[in-house]
């Protein structure tokens, strides 16, 4: 489903933030990226849908290279929730954030009422559908960025950082939400337990690079790996 081949990347500043990436991703699997701060884990996930596009390497979803001809596909299929939920949100209305997608894919107004009430309404967002996005709380605000990729119904969804700002209850609702996604999934967190809980293959990444790849429960199992890169067992593992 997702073929990247010796992707790098550098900042206008020189940094070096992707090192000669190369992996695949099967359909319909979920694969988690963990990897210590700075290591450009983000980087990597915002070139999926051509938010930076590939200049050294390249990278194909479902058989369509991402390049600036096929941005439109590419968004289409592609759905990613950014770290930060400002950068999705932009609307005066929550509503029409979430409208927002479907209106750009040409699909008529009723259709589109309904598509919106169903995601709103399923991510308990309903209440706030008249409230500026800027004055939601965190936890909120990322249940909306999800509400704004959910109605696209992609085929493939990156999740950077998606557990950040959740309440206990939230988490496990988004635990359950992202298990019953039956689409390509790839989630960013240093939230292990949540990568425990909903992957089933981590790459572990480093200064740029992936230096591990494999089951979730081996790489997440071995305490001296994830050590040396800056990270510790998930909590449930910890005794
Ligand atoms: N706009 C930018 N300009 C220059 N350097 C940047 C920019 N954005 C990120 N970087 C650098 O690129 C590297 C990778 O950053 P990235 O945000 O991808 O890391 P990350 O793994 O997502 O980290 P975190 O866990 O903190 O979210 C870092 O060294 C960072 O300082
Ligand atoms: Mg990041």
């Amino acid at each position: 489903m997702i073929a990247l081949e010796g992707l790098s990347f550098s900042y206008p500043d020189g940094t070096k933030a992707i090192d000669h990436i190369s992996l695949t991703i099967t359909e319909g699997s979920s694969v988690g990226i963990v990897g210590a701060n700075g290591a450009g884990k983000s980087t990597l996930v915002n070139h999926l849908n051509g938010y930076y596009l590939p200049r050294e390497g390249s990278i194909s979803i479902g058989g369509i290279l991402v390049c600036k001809k096929h941005l439109d596909r590419i968004h289409k299929m592609v759905g990613l929730l950014f770290q930060n939920p400002d950068d999705q949100l932009f609307t005066a209305r929550l509503y029409d954030d979430v409208a927002f997608g479907p209106e750009n894919l040409g699909i008529n107004k009723a259709d589109i009422a309904i598509l919106v009430e169903e995601v709103l309404r399923e991510l308990n967002l309903w209440e706030l559908r008249e409230k500026p996005p800027a004055h939601l709380s965190q936890g909120q605000k990322r249940f909306a960025s999800f509400a704004t990729v959910l109605v696209m119904k992609p085929e493939v969804i990156i999740m950077d950082e998606p557990t950040a700002d959740l309440d206990p209850k939230n988490r496990r609702k988004l635990i359950n939400l992202v298990n019953g996604l039956g689409i390509t999934k790839i989630t960013v967190s240093h939230d292990l337990d949540f990568i425990w809980d909903t992957c089933q293959r981590v790459c572990i990444m480093n200064r740029g690079r992936i230096v591990a790849d494999g089951p979730a429960k081996d790489i997440l199992g071995n305490r001296d790996l994830l050590e040396a890169n800056s990270l510790e067992l998930p909590l449930r593992l910890q005794g």
